[in-house]
């Protein structure tokens, strides 16, 4: 594995119009993991995630409710930075993009592309929706409607904007993109992503509206304070803004922007060219995963099926919750998931698999090597479990981890452990321990050693998973503190120190009826 200084990592910011849900979740969930997963690696990461608070759409919303912009928007960014600690979600920062600061950033930055000549004054007529936060084109709409809102009437708009000169940077784009060595070099991920990115580039793009003479809830043009910036411009500064109102400047640029399919071309071409003309420097990568369907059918709120992230905690607990949300991730395609498919999934995983390992070989090791790592000879090639080499696989399994997590490939991640686990369950039925516990010794701690240090494995495997389940099982395998303190344990194998006192407390996992 590469040991890389450091690691910046996004999740879109969250429009506050909405209250957080399974949606959310599954980016955040997603953003936590592959940050733990590198300060694993022994890097250091910055951590971002935060609202997104300004534009008609929330200005509308916070109309509804009765209360200023400004006293909606502290009401529900609440709502999304308590629950993320509730899911065990550490992210360094939470921006606010109603933060002085980030408002402040933002304008100085449009001014310097201003005067840079990237920007002019033009009419703008066009279709707009307001759920989208974007103009339209008819092409776009279903039946007059935008096919993400269908409940929404798409407005027609007619006003003078500030332009982006977005058309001059399409080539030097398209080059970034297919060109490892260009010097603006980025990627998109999935490759199919990439694709859809790059033929819509190749059919032609048009200059950006930037501003708004009748939205009023906005950060205002610098130059000309009858008109705001338009809402996703001023959005995606925040991945910047943060590393300086944070002073963790030496964190830029970021190296994932973890975001949804739908706001890509935002993500993918605008953000390169607004930085472009900004003369900052250029993500690594952007990931956009697919959707979570519920049921079959889609998320919407007409509908009343969203899951919220505080049910999945009730229900599944947090370590639950969140491999459900891992194990379903819609990296590449759309993923339906729903409470049936979930608590199968859970008994069947984590009730079943993990958690009945766990025990199993706890308590065969408690009963019958006094509650402690039993002895063994510590040559390698000695080892049956080592010849017969399927519960060795673990070594495979790292290298599934560390080549599937740097694509953010968190199911089959998750695939990779759990056919480790069912390898072993199924070296248990076929050793028979318990059979050979008074007739060979020998081969017995042979077996059970073998098992516990595959647990341990598990254990570590898991960790940016499953954090709490990870450190429990580390604590009855005596060998807590080593999980926590030193970064790339599992590259060595003799960990597990016979004589250790291990102990088996109680399921990890209780059944889900
Ligand atoms: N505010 C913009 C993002 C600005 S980033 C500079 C925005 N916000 S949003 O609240 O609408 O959140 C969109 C994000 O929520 C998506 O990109 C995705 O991460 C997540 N999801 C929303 N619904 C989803 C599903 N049904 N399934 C999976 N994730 C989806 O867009």
């Amino acid at each position: 594995m590469k040991l890389k200084q450091k690691f910046y990592i996004s999740t879109p910011i969250y429009y506050v119009n909405d209250i957080p849900h399974i949606g959310h979740t599954c980016t955040t969930v997603a953003a936590d993991i592959l940050a733990r997963y590198h300060k694993l690696c022994g890097e250091k990461v910055f951590f971002l995630t935060g609202t997104d608070e300004h534009g008609a759409k929330v200005a509308e919303a916070a109309k509804k409710e009765k209360l200023s912009p400004k006293e909606f928007c502290d009401k529900v960014s609440k709502t999304f930075s308590d629950i993320w600690p509730k899911l065990n979600i550490q992210y360094d920062y939470f921006i606010r993009t109603t933060n002085p600061d980030h408002e402040k950033i933002v304008q100085e930055i449009l001014e310097r592309i201003y005067k840079k000549g990237d920007i002019y004054k033009a009419k703008y007529v066009g279709l707009y929706c307001v759920g989208c936060e974007k103009f339209v084109t008819e092409s776009d709409l279903v039946e007059g409607k935008c096919p993400l809102h269908p409940n929404r009437e798409v407005i027609k708009q007619s006003e003078e904007n500030y332009f982006f000169k977005l058309s001059k940077y399409v080539p030097i784009l398209i080059e970034a993109i297919e060109n490892e060595n260009h010097p603006y070099h980025y990627k998109i991920s999935p490759e199919s992503k990439k694709s859809e990115v790059l033929s819509k580039l190749k059919a032609g793009v048009n200059d950006l509206s930037i501003s708004r003479a009748e939205v009023s809830w906005g950060i205002p043009i610098p130059w000309d304070k009858s008109q705001t910036i338009y809402v996703w411009v001023e959005a995606l500064f925040n991945y910047y803004t943060a590393t300086k109102i944070t002073k963790n400047e030496s964190f830029w640029p970021a190296n994932l922007h973890l975001i949804g399919k739908e706001i890509l071309w935002f993500h993918a071409v605008i953000w390169e060219a607004l930085l472009i003309a900004a003369g900052l420097s250029l993500p690594e990568k952007i990931f956009a995963h697919s959707f979570y369907t519920i049921d079959g059918q889609k998320m919407s709120k007409s509908l009343g099926n969203a899951i919220s992230p505080q049910e999945l905690i009730d229900k599944f607990g947090v370590d639950g919750a969140r491999y459900l949300i891992a194990s379903s991730f819609p990296a590449e395609t759309d993923s339906d998931v729903g409470w049936e498919k979930f608590s199968k999934k859970y008994n069947a995983d984590l009730a079943n698999g993990l958690g009945n390992l766990v025990a199993r070989v706890l308590t065969l090791a408690e009963l019958n090597c006094d509650g402690q790592v039993p002895s063994v000879d510590h040559n390698p090639d000695s080892h049956p479990l080592r010849i017969d080499n399927k519960i060795h696989n673990w070594k495979k399994v790292w290298q599934d981890v560390d080549k599937l997590l740097s694509d953010a490939r968190l199911s089959e991640t998750l695939e990779s452990i759990w056919k480790f686990i069912a390898e072993a369950d199924k070296y248990i039925n076929q050793t028979k321990p318990w059979e050979l516990a008074k007739k060979n010794r020998k081969e017995f701690n042979w077996i059970i050693y073998g098992l516990l240090d595959s647990i341990h494995q598990i254990a570590w495997q898991i960790y940016p998973f499953m954090p709490q389940t990870s450190i429990e099982i580390a604590k009855q395998l005596g060998l807590e503190k080593l999980l926590i303190q030193t970064p790339l344990y599992k590259d060595s194998w003799t960990n597990i120190k016979p004589g250790t006192k291990i102990e088996f407390k109680q399921p990890l996992f209780p059944r889900i009826k």
